[in-house]
């Protein structure tokens, strides 16, 4: 299955990135492509250009409609999602009716300094999905709390983590999965 994770966060450094690729590496993502969206090569959205979309636009609705499933890894900020993010999900949510989420299977994940950091991110992301149409895996809820153990020296998710991070990924390869129609790769 194409896979496409979106990062909500920019920075070189990210946590979220960083995890996101560990991720990639684990055993249920064996088998399957993964692929990271650009979103911040997207410019800022506005309504008047729905009718000449920018090329990194029209690029990020094709690999959501190429993709069987959409992992969003976001940090949480000030209590809600990203900007970047919101940005990304207006984009390819446009022009109307030709929203590229609709009906594509995704699952969230966040990271953060603290215990229930993302927890409201992700609250309010899974309020966009619902509106966007998009099936979205209920359970586990990944809270991440990053530690320096969290992504190893070689990029791998750590000991603690592996076990639960490769079963929340097999659910949602398994959500997608049950809803992907006949023909879909
Ligand atoms: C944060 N951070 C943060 N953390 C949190 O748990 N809840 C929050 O509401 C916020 N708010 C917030 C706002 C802004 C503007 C920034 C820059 C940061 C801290 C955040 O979790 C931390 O910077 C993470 O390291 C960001 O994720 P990446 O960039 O490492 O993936």
């Amino acid at each position: 299955m194409d896979i496409l994770v979106i990062v909500g966060s920019l920075r070189a450094g990210s946590y979220n990135r960083q995890v996101a690729q560990a991720v990639t590496r684990l055993p249920a993502a064996q088998g399957h492509a993964f692929a990271f969206a650009d979103i911040g090569a997207l410019p800022l959205y506005n309504q008047d250009d729905d009718a000449d979309q920018a090329p990194p636009v029209r690029a990020l609705k094709a690999a959501i409609r190429k993709a069987g499933l959409v992992l969003f890894v976001t940090p949480e900020y000030n209590r809600s999602i990203p900007g970047v993010l919101k940005n990304a999900l207006d984009h390819a949510s446009r022009p109307y009716g030709d929203s590229a989420w609709a009906g594509k299977p995704a699952a969230v994940m966040g990271v953060a300094g603290g215990k229930i950091g993302t927890a409201l991110a992700q609250q309010h992301l899974r309020n966009i999905l619902a509106y966007l149409d998009m099936p979205t895996l209920n359970q586990p809820e990944a809270f991440v709390q990053w530690n320096d153990d969290l992504v190893t020296s070689e990029g791998t998710v750590g000991a603690d983590s592996a076990a639960f991070l490769d079963g929340w990924l097999a659910k949602a390869i398994a959500l997608a999965e049950s809803r992907a129609g006949p023909g879909t790769a």
